[in-house]
């Protein structure tokens, strides 16, 4: 079984990790969180040079933990593509000169890839095509695997992700940034079903509302009005802002609005198996309404390991010991794509590189 060096740093975290046949023998993330919440988001300049700083480190510390020295590993892995582009560089840099210096063949992996392989990182899988629902910071799409790497694309937002709903409504609700987990806390002790907000449907050209697919910005814009309402109501005497029971509400119709569709596409599409993965699959409410929905319509469910919801290394490591196992090696020339479709993914083993 093949033994891999992973680094991850399309974003905000910093990570490196070192797999072995779909395991983890060590995994390590540098945030940067604190330093990009000073700023409300993050600051793409700032990431870069962070990842500069904090990449020798990771990497020195996964290797130790692993216990295995360059000798040992059968290919080097980095985060190639979409991401921020200077963000991205640093690691397809990082992860080319080790390759070149140690003699070892080098893989690019797509992000989006990274994030469906997570759930192997929990128990197996039942056989058999799955739907995944990908929830994170950039992306909210439902994706159909047949096998390793084979995706196709049945649902996405069509205007803001998931994550990027929970971090535009902590930050209108003052509760700083990343959103998600601040959103979470503050709702632990609210009231769901006190303020009903909108499921935004993506209305078609020749009517009615298409059945999967997601829009979260009238959400957004729902909850701003009612904070500006419930403000008012305030200033006149009223009770203080309840954040919680808004915190709650707004967690609640994302859940339902999530699990709602998921379910009702791995029904349509004859889906035994559902899975979700991404940073948003962190979330506590949103795990538990899919594991009830799915036991109430006898759907077997995987969700990502908590730890490997939010991005890491060690999901790019699976994804690249799979790409491995099929032949698939990266041009060393291989450059970093901010944008590239999931589906796009196998022109990162090209000969020579597409970009
Ligand atoms: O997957 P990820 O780490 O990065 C991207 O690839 O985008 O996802 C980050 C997103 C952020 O928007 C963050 O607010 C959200 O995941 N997130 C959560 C939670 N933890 C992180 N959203 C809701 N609940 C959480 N517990
Ligand atoms: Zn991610």
């Amino acid at each position: 079984m093949p033994t891999l060096l992973a680094l991850e740093t399309s974003c905000d975290e910093s990570a490196a990790a070192v797999v072995r046949d779909q395991r983890v023998l060590a995994s390590a993330v540098a945030s940067q969180v604190e330093e990009h919440a000073r700023w409300g988001g993050v600051v793409p300049e700032i990431a870069s040079r962070r990842h500069v700083e904090a990449l020798p480190g990771l990497i020195e510390q996964v290797m130790a933990e692993a216990g295995l020295a360059y000798a040992d590993l059968d290919a080097i892995a980095a985060t190639a593509a979409p991401g921020l582009v200077g963000a991205l560089l640093v690691g397809s840099v990082t992860g080319r000169t080790l390759a070149r210096l140690h003699g070892k063949p080098f893989l690019g992996v797509h992000h989006l890839e990274g994030h469906l392989c997570s759930v192997q990182l929990g128990d197996p899988l039942p056989p058999g095509p799955y739907l995944v629902l990908l929830v994170s910071g950039g992306h909210t799409e439902m994706i159909r695997v047949d096998g390793p790497g084979r995706y196709s694309r049945l649902a996405r937002s069509r205007d803001d992700a998931a994550g990027e709903a929970f971090d535009k409504v902590a930050r209108l609700l003052e509760l700083g940034y990343p959103g998600g987990p601040a959103i979470q806390a503050a709702a632990a002790a609210g009231d769901p079903r006190r303020f009903p907000l909108p499921k935004g449907r993506v209305s078609l050209p020749e009517g009615g509302f298409h059945p999967y697919d997601f829009s979260f910005s009238g959400l957004k814009t729902a909850v701003l009005r009612l904070v500006t309402q419930l403000k008012a109501e305030q200033q006149a005497g009223g009770e203080p802002l309840p954040l919680a029971d808004v915190a709650a509400s707004f967690e609640q119709v994302v859940a339902d609005v999530l699990v709602e569709r998921t379910t009702r596409c791995a029904r349509d599409q004859g889906l035994h198996t559902l899975v979700m993965v991404g940073g948003v699959a962190a979330n506590r409410r949103l795990r538990q309404r899919l594991e009830q929905r799915c036991a109430e319509l006898g759907l077997h469910w995987r969700l990502a390991p908590l730890a490997y919801c939010t991005d890491n290394a060690a999901m790019i490591g699976v994804a690249a010991e799979q790409r491995l196992l099929a032949g698939g090696v990266s041009d060393i020339r291989l450059a970093v794509a901010p944008r590239l479709a999931l589906d796009q993914a196998p022109v990162l083993y090209d000969a020579p590189a597409p970009f």
